[in-house]
């Protein structure tokens, strides 16, 4: 499917591929944040730069090299300190209670690696945590407007319920909307947007 050299082919590009501004739901929602902050597949380092000039700590895991040097030059240029991590996530162990806040964005992986994930995406956050994830629906399939082509690696509403069943979702829908997030995500798109918080006890 999508590996390790596909994306560092895509990325090694001087140009960045999801542009520099961050996700506008995250935006939207990052009041909510508190840190430190788990970035899942980063990428380029948008989110995470984005959320380092709001003085938080964070930092971004991707599974391509190529893209985190350009995170980490972002954040050069912005005068902001981020920590990446190159791993897969199919194989990464978020340390334990630890993180105020995860953030997905965007970051489609294939169900037997989500269900790996997820439960230990739970446990890392600290009690109150905050999750925030978009991901392109199934519903996004029969558009051209950017996100996988495979049905496994898109969303729904009730994946996201069964793989966080452990969270208190804050908000939970699928929603269109004009994703304008650089040369590979734009126009009409259908996702799927989700903050949840892991409970007290
Ligand atoms: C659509 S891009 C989104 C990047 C970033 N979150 C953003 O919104 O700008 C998907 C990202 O997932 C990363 N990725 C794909 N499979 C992965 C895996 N198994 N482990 C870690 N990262 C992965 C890719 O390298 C890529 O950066």
């Amino acid at each position: 499917m999508y590996d390790e050299s596909f994306w560092n082919q895509r990325y090694d590009h001087p140009d960045y591929l999801y542009g520099t501004e961050p996700n506008a739901f995250l935006a939207e929602h990052s009041g909510l944040l508190s840190g430190p902050i788990l970035s899942l597949s980063e990428g380029e380092g948008r989110n995470a730069v984005f959320l380092a000039t709001r003085g938080l700590e964070v930092v971004g895991v991707d599974i391509s090299s190529v893209a985190l040097e350009k995170a980490k030059k972002l954040a050069e240029s912005r005068g902001v300190e981020i920590k990446t991590i190159v791993a897969d996530l199919g194989t990464f162990v978020p340390e334990e209670n630890h993180y105020g806040s995860v953030v997905s964005i965007f970051a489609h992986l294939p169900t037997a690696v989500r269900e790996r994930l997820y439960p230990l995406i739970e446990r890392s956050l600290k009690p109150n945590g905050i999750i925030i994830l978009e991901a392109y629906s199934e519903n996004q399939l029969s558009r051209d407007t950017g996100g996988p082509k495979y049905p496994d690696l898109l969303m729904t509403i009730d994946k996201l319920r069964r793989e966080f069943a452990n969270l208190e979702p804050i908000l939970l829908r699928e929603v269109e909307r004009n994703v304008s997030e650089g040369e590979c995500h734009t126009g009409m798109g259908s996702v799927i947007q989700f903050v949840a918080r892991r409970k007290h006890h």
